[in-house]
């Protein structure tokens, strides 16, 4: 437990007289009730504190590594279907987390979260061209040409232009891919297009991020390294 008025200065609300003049004016409130009073001790693991309405958390920005499941959208909300919003620990839902970039309803594997709106776009931003690591079950087996076609770039069905790819096969069925943009569908596609329809996608690696033993469904922080390395 800590005093509300300190905890409001390292979130940077004010300084500490600043504090206590907005303290005055009701607008923090702890579980949803208006606190006065600076003094008031509050423990910010278990309350939920709230500044004109927007929790506060000191902790620093937060990236976080799922490993999703099939079966979840990727989205902050949905009217119909479960969203990877709903497979955080309870800790991190009072934070203002966003997936970083999307992974289909049936994909497994590594998806970030961050409450940092500054990394989030730079991740999901075309100009950065983070690898991403896919593993896909298939139909079919990846030939030579097949290899040559992603190596050159391939035009899908609708005409949309990807650049250039990586495809490596693991055996009949099996193969990685690695991708630097974010089409919709896009591996599934590419796949399609080369008549090796995908029965099973994970994504596996992201830049230097590597999804490794996180069991299905598990939520981990990322390391400052890790998050050092994603920033470079
Ligand atoms: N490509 C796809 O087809 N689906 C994903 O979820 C991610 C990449």
């Amino acid at each position: 437990m800590e005093r509300l008025d300190k905890f409001l200065c390292d979130c940077a609300v004010g300084s500490r007289s600043q504090v206590k003049g907005i303290l005055k004016t009701g607008v923090v409130t702890v579980d949803g009730v208006p606190v006065k009073d600076g003094s008031c001790k509050v423990d910010p693991q278990k309350m939920q504190i709230c500044f004109n309405g927007t929790v506060l958390s000191h902790r620093g920005r937060v990236v976080l590594m799922l490993h999703k499941p099939a079966g979840y959208v990727t989205a902050t909300a949905d009217a119909h279907q479960p969203t990877v919003m709903e497979l955080l620990p309870g800790e991190y839902r009072k934070l203002e987390l966003n997936p970083v970039g999307r992974l289909d309803k049936d994909t497994e594997g590594l998806l970030l979260f961050t409450d940092d709106g500054d990394l989030l776009h730079r991740l999901i931003s075309p100009k950065h061209e983070i690898p991403k690591v896919y593993y896909a079950r298939h139909e079919g087996a990846a030939t030579n040409e097949d290899v040559q076609a992603f190596f050159q770039g391939l035009t899908l069905g609708d005409g949309t232009q990807c650049r250039p790819a990586k495809l490596e096969p693991l055996g009949a069925g099996e193969s990685l891919i690695t991708v630097c943009e974010g089409k919709y569908h896009q591996v599934r596609r590419m796949m399609a297009s080369r008549n090796m329809p995908v029965l099973y996608l994970q994504r596996r690696q992201e830049g230097c991020l590597i999804l490794g033993d996180l069991p299905l469904g598990q939520v981990r922080e990322l390391t400052e390294e890790e998050v050092a390395s994603l920033e470079k």
